[in-house]
Order: C-alpha cells, then structure tokens, then sequence
C-alpha cells in the first residue's frame, strides 16, 4: 500500500479488525468517513450489530452531533452552507472523543435529530463497559486545525465509498425526505453538499482503508 491510496476492506474484515484491536487495549475508538450520504451512518450501526453479534459492547458515536444551533448558524449567515467544516463545534468534537479514549467514567454524547435540524446534548451513553465506539462524520480526516486534532485519537479509521450517482441520489431523496422541495433538493445536493464532498475526497488518503458500499 502507498501513500493516498488506502487498502479496501470488507465489512467483515472491519469487525475482525476492530477484534484484533481489542487485543491490544480494552477499548477501540473506530472512525468513519466519507462524502455527505456515501452511508456512513448505515454502516455504522452495521458494524455496530456486528460487532455486537461478536460480543463486543458497541456504541455509536456521531460527529453530526456536534452541529453549531440553528440560532447561531442564521444570526452568521451560515444556514445555506450548514453542514460545512465551519458549522460544527470541531474542538468540542475532538475534546469528546479525547474522553472517550481516557475518562475512567461514563461519557454523554449528543446526536442529531434529522427532523428537529438539532443537535441534543446528552443523548447517547457511553459507560466505563463500552469496548467499541464508532464514530461517523464527514470531516474526520481533514487536514488542518482543528479537525486534525480527530486522526491521532482514532485507532482506525475507514473511508465509505458509494458510487458517486447513486450517493447524490440518495441525498437528494433524502432532503426531499426532511421537507425540501425536488428543486430545492437538488440545488443542495449538487451545490454546497457537492463542496463539502470535494473536501472530504481530498482526506481518503489518510484512511488506513475504504469500505465500498452499494
Ligand atoms: N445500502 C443501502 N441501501 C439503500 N439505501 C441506503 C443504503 N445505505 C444508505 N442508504 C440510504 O442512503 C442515505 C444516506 O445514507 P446514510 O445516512 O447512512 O449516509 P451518511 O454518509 O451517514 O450521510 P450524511 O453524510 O448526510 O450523514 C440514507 O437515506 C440511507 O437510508
Ligand atoms: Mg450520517
């Protein structure tokens, strides 16, 4: 394997890697990345049902979570770009899976609820038991402060490929899906969610693998 051009893995291959892992800590923090809708959080609570099917206690925990407040993205001017680096609390992010690694106690992680366009604090346990986190977002591997800050606490971490015209679909379905209207949807998909992609591709080479879905 050379630099920027990372090993494909099967979804199995991902749990029996997260096993290896657990050999050599008691627990393994495991990221996901990859453009807006590749199927990042699907394959997530795959992994996650995997993972527990072998076992292993699993907790699945999303950058989405650390989306900036609707009240504070509009009195910005940023509610036509939300879901760019800059509209997320990234150190907050970077702090929480610091947490996760260290904190002998249980860690309260928020999520996002699609239909509220919130994050919720509190929302996801994750007590002193838990042995496999994985986290899921966009941003996890770009380049620069502070997101930089995610890599080094992650003992793994994966890009999710989709094939690029079924991912836009998908994303266009699903703003539809959440309200907007086929031409709004589409004007999002293909504009600023098309940016945001751009970004994240350019972070695939700092993944130690890529899982493709369908
Ligand atoms: N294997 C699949 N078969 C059918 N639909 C799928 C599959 N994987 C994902 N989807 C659908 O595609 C959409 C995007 O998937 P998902 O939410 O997992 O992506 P994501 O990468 O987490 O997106 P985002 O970046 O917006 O958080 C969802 O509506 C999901 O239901
Ligand atoms: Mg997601």
């Amino acid at each position: 394997m050379t630099a920027g051009t990372p090993a494909l893995l099967t979804v199995d291959e991902a749990v029996d890697a997260l096993r290896a892992a657990l050999r050599r800590r008691t627990r393994v923090l495991a990221g996901l990345t990859g453009a807006p809708a590749a199927g990042k959080s699907t394959l997530a609570a795959r992994l996650a049902e995997a993972a527990e099917a072998c076992g292993l206690r699993t907790v699945v925990v999303p950058m989405d979570g650390f989306h900036l407040a609707q009240e504070v993205l509009d009195a910005r001017g940023w509610g036509s770009v939300k879901g760019a680096p800059h509209t997320f609390d990234a150190a907050g992010y970077v702090a929480l899976l610091r947490r996760l690694r260290g904190e002998p106690g249980t860690v309260w992680a928020p999520e996002f609820d699609r239909s509220l366009e919130q994050a919720i604090a509190g929302a996801i346990e994750v007590g002193p038991q838990v042995q496999v986190v994985i986290t899921e977002g966009n941003y996890l591997l770009l380049d620069g402060p502070p997101w930089d800050g995610v890599r080094p606490l992650l003992d793994l971490a994966w890009y999710v490929e989709a094939p690029d015209e079924l991912r836009r679909q998908r994303l266009i379905a699903r703003h539809e899906h959440y309200g907007r209207s086929r031409s709004e949807a589409t004007d999002r998909a293909l504009g600023t969610d098309e940016r945001n992609a751009a970004l994240v591709r350019a972070s695939r080479g700092r993944a130690s693998a890529v899982i493709r879905v369908e």
